[in-house]
C-alpha cells in the first residue's frame, strides 16, 4: 500500500485560536442540558434538547456554517429535534464559512440506559472540506496511532493487519487491544481478532470514543475495527487527522434501503477514504464533552449549585489537544 504523505508534519505552532474555546461552549451546553435525562429512557427527548442547546450556542459564533454531517440520520428523522444536513447556522453575512459535523448525543441509547461513554461532539472545517455522506449511514472503519500511518493495509486480512500494526507499534500481537462495537455483524471479526492472538474491547456503542482512544498512543486501545455510523466516522476523522493519527473508512451499507440508495447513486463501497479525504483541510476544530463518564473523559457532575464538565478540544492548525475541566454555575 502506498504510504500517504503526511502534510501535517509542519504544523503551525500557533496559539490555539480563541474560536476553539467558543466551540467548546457548544458541546458543554448540550452535555449539561441532557444531564437530567440520563438513565430515564428518554432517547428522543435528550437528542432534541442537546440539538436545541447546540443550535443556540452555534448562533452566537461569528461564523456562517452549514451542517453537512448532521444527526437527522439512521433513527433521528425529525428535523426540528435535530441538526439536519443542509441546515444553515449563524450569520450568513459572515465571510468565515464552515462545514459542520455534529452529534448532539453520541450514544443516545447508552444515555437513555444510564450507561457510560455518552458525549456531545462537533467538528468544523472550512466550507466544502468535509465529506458529505449522501444517503449512506454506515462505514467500516480502521483507526490506530500515528506510528501505523501507511503501514497497515485496511484491505488485508485481519491477521495481517494486526501483525503489521504490532510491528509498527513495536509490541507483540498478543499485547494489542482492538475496540469493536458489540454487534452481531462483528461476530466473525471478533473471532478473527481472537484467532490472531489480540485482545478485543467490546462496547455496545460509542465508536467515536473507541476511534479517538485508538489514535491516542498508550491509551490502552491500539486500534478500532468494524462498522459504525458515518457521522461518527467523519467526527472521528476530524479529531484524528488533527492528532496525526490513522483513520480510514469505507462505505458499508447495512440497511436494505441504504444499500439501494447507495447503489442508486453509484457510490463506491470499495474505496477506503483516508482522514484527509474525509476532512480536506488542516484547519479543523473539534470539541467533545462527556455526558456520562467514559473512556475519554468524565461526564457531567453536579454538586450543589455547580456543574463540572470535561471537554476535549483539538485544533488542527496547532495540533494541540486539551482536556478542559470547567465548573459552571447551574442556571447560567
Ligand atoms: P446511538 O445511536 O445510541 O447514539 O449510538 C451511537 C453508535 O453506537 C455509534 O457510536 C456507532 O457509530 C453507531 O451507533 C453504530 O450504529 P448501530 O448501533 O446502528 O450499529
Amino acid at each position: 500500500m502506498a504510504k500517504t504523505k503526511n502534510k501535517q508534519t509542519q504544523k503551525t505552532k500557533a496559539v490555539p485560536p480563541l474560536f476553539i474555546f467558543a466551540l467548546r461552549n457548544v458541546t458543554e451546553a448540550a452535555a449539561r442540558v441532557v444531564y437530567d435525562t440520563i438513565g430515564r429512557d428518554q432517547k428522543d427527548e435528550s437528542n432534541a434538547l442537546a440539538a436545541a442547546a447546540m443550535r443556540n450556542e452555534l448562533a452566537k459564533l461569528p461564523i456562517s456554517a452549514t451542517v453537512v454531517v448532521g444527526d437527522a440520520h439512521k433513527d433521528v428523522l425529525n428535523k426540528s429535534s435535530s441538526l439536519y444536513n443542509g441546515e444553515k447556522i449563524g450569520d450568513a453575512s459572515r465571510h468565515t464559512e464552515f462545514d459542520i459535523a455534529v452529534d448532539p448525543v453520541e450514544g443516545t441509547g447508552y444515555l437513555a440506559k444510564g450507561m457510560t461513554n455518552a458525549m456531545s461532539v462537533i467538528a468544523m472545517a472550512p466550507r466544502g472540506t468535509l465529506f458529505e455522506p449522501g444517503p449512506a449511514f454506515y462505514m467500516e472503519k480502521f483507526a490506530a496511532p500515528k506510528e501505523a500511518a501507511g503501514k497497515v493495509d485496511p484491505e488485508a486480512p485481519v491477521k495481517d493487519k494486526l501483525s503489521a500494526l504490532a510491528k509498527a507499534l513495536g509490541k507483540p500481537v498478543k499485547e494489542l487491544t482492538v475496540f469493536v462495537l458489540e454487534k452481531p455483524r462483528h461476530n466473525a471479526l471478533v473471532s478473527q481478532i481472537h484467532e490472531a492472538g489480540a485482545r478485543v474491547a467490546l462496547y455496545p456503542a460509542g465508536d467515536v470514543a473507541g476511534a479517538l482512544m485508538a489514535a491516542i498512543p498508550n491509551s490502552g486501545i491500539d486500534a478500532l475495527m468494524g462498522t459504525g455510523g458515518i457521522p461518527e466516522g467523519v467526527l472521528s476523522a476530524c479529531a484524528i487527522k488533527a492528532m496525526d493519527g490513522v483513520f480510514t473508512g469505507r462505505l458499508d451499507p447495512q440497511l436494505p434501503s441504504e444499500r439501494l440508495a447507495v447503489i442508486d447513486q453509484g457510490l463506491d463501497t470499495d474505496r477506503w477514504h483516508q482522514s484527509g479525504d474525509l476532512v480536506r483541510s488542516d484547519e479543523v476544530y473539534f470539541s467533545a464533552t462527556g455526558i456520562t463518564t467514559g473512556l475519554l473523559f468524565s461526564g457531567v457532575e453536579r454538586n450543589g449549585d455547580l456543574e463540572r464538565t470535561e471537554t476535549l478540544v483539538i485544533s488542527g492548525l496547532s495540533g494541540e489537544r486539551q482536556i478542559l475541566s470547567t465548573y459552571h454555575r447551574i442556571g447560567e
